[in-house]
């Protein structure tokens, strides 16, 4: 079996990005940033996704029910069931710190509307690993993969209004407040207000220079 990052996408701007076999014998593609790499979900990493998603402050502003060994199973399983990307148009990429084996987050990509280019981006972060920047770096680098590799002109994320880190999360990482959808979600018996936030490919591209 062709070990799993074998093959250099054509990305001579950004950090990199390998596409290889995985062990199912599946395109999978790991990225790198400078200290982390987002890499294809694995079936073992399920103890890791619950360390950090039975955290309470974990769901504080995600319409979830309370996350359990269970929950974080399935979660993963879905992720390495789905492949990359997912028959809905998802790219799902498990984080780690470089020099580690520990999972402690996640990040997705998904390319929504094929036809006008639109994409969306979702993360989330172990507790203990929050006010490092890591999420930040994460975004930073899945936007680039998103406008380089996958072609994407504009890739959008929403956030519950409170969610003040998530939104911070977007402006660190060159996204634009487009607006307040108001009454968005109903989360746990409230409305909720969202905050749309998106990057667009030439913008993206003159800040990185
Ligand atoms: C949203 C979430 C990922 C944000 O985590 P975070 O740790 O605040 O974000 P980052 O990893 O980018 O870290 C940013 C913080 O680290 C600080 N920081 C330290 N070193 C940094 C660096 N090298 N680069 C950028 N920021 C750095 C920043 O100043 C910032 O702190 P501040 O908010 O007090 O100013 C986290 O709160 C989370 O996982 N929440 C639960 C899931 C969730 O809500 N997801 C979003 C759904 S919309």
């Amino acid at each position: 079996m062709p070990p799993a990052e074998v093959v250099r996408l054509a990305d001579a701007r950004g950090p990199a990005c390998h596409a290889g076999l995985g062990n199912m014998g599946q395109v999978v593609t790991t990225l790198y940033a400078s200290r982390l790499r987002l890499r294809p979900f694995a079936a073992g990493d399920w103890p890791d996704v619950a360390a950090y998603s039975i955290r309470p402050e974990f769901r504080l502003y995600l319409p979830l029910p309370p996350q359990t060994e269970e929950s974080a199973r399935a979660f993963v399983e879905d992720r390495v069931r789905g492949g990359q990307p997912n028959d809905a148009g998802d790219w799902h990429f498990g984080l780690q710190l470089v020099e580690a084996s520990r999972l402690i987050g996640s990040i997705r990509i998904g390319v929504r509307e094929q036809a006008h280019r639109q994409g969306d981006v979702g993360y989330a972060l172990h507790p203990d690993l929050w006010g490092h920047g890591y999420a930040t770096e994460a975004l930073r680098r899945v936007l680039a993969f998103g406008f380089k590799n996958l072609g994407l002109e504009r890739i959008w994320a929403i956030a519950d209004s409170r969610n003040e880190a998530s939104w911070r999360v977007m402006e660190r990482a060159g996204m634009e407040r487009e607006g307040v959808m108001r009454h968005h979600r109903l989360h746990r018996e409230e409305w909720r207000d969202s905050v749309l936030y998106a990057a667009i490919r030439d913008q993206a591209a003159e800040r990185a220079g």
